[in-house]
């Protein structure tokens, strides 16, 4: 494993998994993708696991997917690299994944919280969907989770304008389960986690299961039409321009082609 780690007992029945590409902000390109779904699906089947944890570190839980990794990709580039499959495969760990997050979680970093359970934030967390500022939408559930936690409305605001929001603003709106001071997040998400890995693990499985099912039928539809729509831009000139423009560090100029 190169861009994770790995301990299976951080604590008694729980499992710690951080992201580690600090330079990069944890920038989530293919191969760290891969490290987790393989290091998920592995903890998933380990019998002496019951809650899982996913931390970044201080200044980052995740920026996003890797611009530079994508920028000069096509819409058939993007269909056949298929990189949410790690996504959907993590998603389907019937585990519980608490996400501590310090720092920023944004874009895919934001998306990769919500696909967790529950978030311990600290009280320097930054969430947000910048995306459009780059001329591309959420493509890894973001326009579906962040609208069912925290409404359309907010939502709508977030995914369109990019502006990010602070933890406290994340715990009023319900995005998050507690916030707490920057040193104390990680062993505040390793209680929580030691909490859930004391129940029954099959009534913990079921119940995780249950409280998913809510929306899973609609979130299903939901995350391949986005997926097809984070496909399709690009296809666009304001996607090359909008990473482009990132990684040169300038403002991108956006032409609606
Ligand atoms: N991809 C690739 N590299 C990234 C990155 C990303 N998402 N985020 C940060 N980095 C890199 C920067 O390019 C920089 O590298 P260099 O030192 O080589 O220039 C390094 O990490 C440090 O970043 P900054 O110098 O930009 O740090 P900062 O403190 O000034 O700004 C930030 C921090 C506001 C998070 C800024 O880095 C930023 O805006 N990052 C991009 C956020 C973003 O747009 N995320 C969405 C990505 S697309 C996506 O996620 C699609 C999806 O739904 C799956």
């Amino acid at each position: 494993m190169e861009f994770i780690t790995v301990n299976p007992q951080a604590k008694p029945a729980v499992a710690l998994v951080s992201l580690n590409r600090p330079k990069e902000l944890n920038a989530l390109n293919l191969q760290l993708m891969s490290e987790l779904r393989d290091a998920i699906q592995a903890l998933d089947a380990n019998p002496e696991v019951r809650a899982i944890v996913i931390t970044g570190n201080e200044k980052a839980f995740a920026a996003g997917a890797d611009i530079k990794q994508m920028a000069g990709k096509n819409t058939i580039d993007m269909l056949l690299a298929d990189q949410f499959a790690t996504w959907e495969a993590i998603r389907r760990c019937k585990k519980p994944l608490i996400a501590a997050v310090s720092g920023f979680a944004l874009g895919g970093g934001c998306e990769l919280a919500m696909t967790c359970d529950m978030i311990v934030a600290s009280e320097t967390a930054q969430f947000g969907q910048p995306e459009i500022k780059i001329g591309v939408i959420p493509g890894a559930g973001g326009t579906q989770r962040l609208t069912r936690a925290i409404g359309k409305a907010k939502a709508m605001e977030l995914v369109l304008t990019g502006r990010f929001i602070s933890a406290a603003e994340a715990d009023r709106l319900g995005l998050v389960t507690r916030v707490v001071p920057v040193e104390l997040c990680l062993s505040e998400a390793l209680s929580l986690a030691a909490k859930v890995a004391e129940m029954s693990p099959l009534a913990v499985r079921l119940a995780k299961e249950a409280v998913n099912q809510t929306y899973e039928n609609h979130l299903n539809d939901g995350l391949h039409f986005e997926r097809k729509n984070f496909y399709m831009l690009f296809a666009s000139d304001d996607q090359k321009e909008g990473m482009a423009a990132f990684i040169e560090k300038r403002k991108p100029q956006f032409t609606g082609r």
